[in-house]
């Protein structure tokens, strides 16, 4: 969910900033952009230049940095799409329950328009002290989220509540708090794409040109939607951007089957987009074959269609085709729609220009089981990814 996500993490001065830098870390693991804020105590406590090097973006510390223009508050206020401070000190805490505005992490959040997420970190008494309680409330009020203190062993020596959320309980909370009120918040999706390598020998294959371009988009803009979703992906020479998509890496149809069918048990939403091959040598020579005199003759067989299989094997899953095509376009897929028992299915004509494998672009019909037929325009496999997506949350609803 931290996808291309915008966040401002403020750190103030406390002990527990030093774990900042692991938070870092898995923010910027996760693929959120980060931009770090300390305030002048909390730069006793960690560096900023150990900050700017995970965060890969300068930090901010000082109103007065040569570095800083007075009003770029006002333009990271602007820019995040959610402010993290963590750790809160009883002393920031006070300060942003008040409104006092005495460094750059204050005037950013009194200038902020995003939802600000809080990991409190104090000392035994400090937490449980009437002022702290009734300042978090105060915080709570005013539209922040409090990420619980944990309990444990504290700066002190004492034990008990006031510890800061571990990094990795503070980037479930946001990750949790990202995906509140998406349409495939709690839903798991199973999506293949790309082509399917059948070997010949050790050095050859039969193939087909397909990018996986428009699996991976459909993998992506469920992971959007907030769908958990796991994409088994055949040989294919692009990378997926959003890091919460798992990908299963397989090369054959017969690795394809496997992955598919033993991670389809569950899935609410099952989507084949691969272009998985039709047919496999009959045998596979475990040596290089040599040139021959006349001409070769390679005996093919019938791979396993997948999706047939998970067709048969349909729960719950809503199940989701492709067809491609160059003729008779909407009989062969509405053909596909019945024998391999599918919700939808998404035609495109191989023929069509702009449409097809190699190209960013797609022109879909979308048929689903009740025989509804929606056209849609050429446009990127993203917005057509979108399409697809969007077209598939109203159909379970
Ligand atoms: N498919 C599959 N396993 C196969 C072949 C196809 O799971 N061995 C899936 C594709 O991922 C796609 C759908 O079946 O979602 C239709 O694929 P397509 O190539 O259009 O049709 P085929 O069923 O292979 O039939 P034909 O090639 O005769 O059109």
């Amino acid at each position: 969910m931290l996808y291309n996500k915008k966040i401002i993490l403020g750190i103030t001065g406390g002990i527990a900033a030093y774990k900042c830098a692991h938070l870092v870390r898995l923010l910027i693991k996760q693929g959120a952009q980060v931009k770090v804020i300390l305030t002048p105590a909390a730069a006793e406590f960690i560096t900023p230049q150990t900050l700017s090097v995970l965060s890969k973006s300068e930090v901010i510390v000082d109103f007065f940095d040569a570095n800083f223009n007075w009003n770029n508050h006002v333009h990271l206020a602007e820019w995040a799409d959610l402010m993290v401070i963590a750790p809160l000190t009883a002393n920031t805490l006070a300060k942003m329950a008040t409104g006092l505005c005495d460094n750059v992490l204050m005037a950013t959040y009194l200038s902020s328009k995003s939802k600000c997420l809080v990991a409190p970190a104090m000392d035994l008494d400090m937490y449980q002290h009437p002022s702290v309680k009734h300042n978090l409330e105060i915080l709570q009020k005013n539209g922040n989220l409090i990420i619980p203190a944990e309990t444990g062993e504290l700066a002190s020596g004492l034990i008990g509540e006031g510890r800061m959320a571990e990094p990795e309980n503070i980037v479930t909370f946001i990750n949790d708090f990202l995906k509140r009120g998406l349409p495939l918040n709690g839903k798991t999706a199973l999506v293949n794409a790309g082509p399917t390598y059948e070997a010949i020998d050790p050095v050859r294959f039969i193939g087909n040109r397909s990018s996986g371009k428009m699996g991976m988009a459909i993998a992506e803009a469920l992971a959007a939607k907030g769908a958990e979703v796991i994409l088994v992906l055949g040989p294919s020479h692009e990378k997926i951007k959003n890091p919460s998509v798992k990908i299963i890496n397989v090369e054959s149809s017969d690795q394809m089957y496997e992955a598919m069918l033993s991670n389809y048990t569950g899935m609410d939403i099952v989507v084949c987009s691969a272009a998985v091959a039709d047919y496999k040598p009959a045998n596979v020579s475990d040596k290089k074959i040599k040139k021959q005199k006349e001409g070769l003759s390679l005996e093919l067989i019938k791979t396993k269609d997948i999706l047939t299989e998970l067709g048969k094997q349909k729960k719950k899953q809503c199940l989701v085709g492709f067809a491609l095509e160059t003729e008779n376009l909407l009989g062969y897929a509405k053909d596909k729609l019945k024998t391999k028992n599918l919700d939808i299915i998404i035609a495109n004509s191989a023929g069509e220009k702009g449409a097809g494998f190699t190209v960013d672009t797609n022109k879909i019909t979308i048929i689903d089981k009740h025989n509804k037929i929606s056209n849609f325009e050429l446009k990127s496999k993203q917005e057509v990814a979108d399409d697809i997506i969007a077209y598939l949350i109203d159909f379970i609803k």
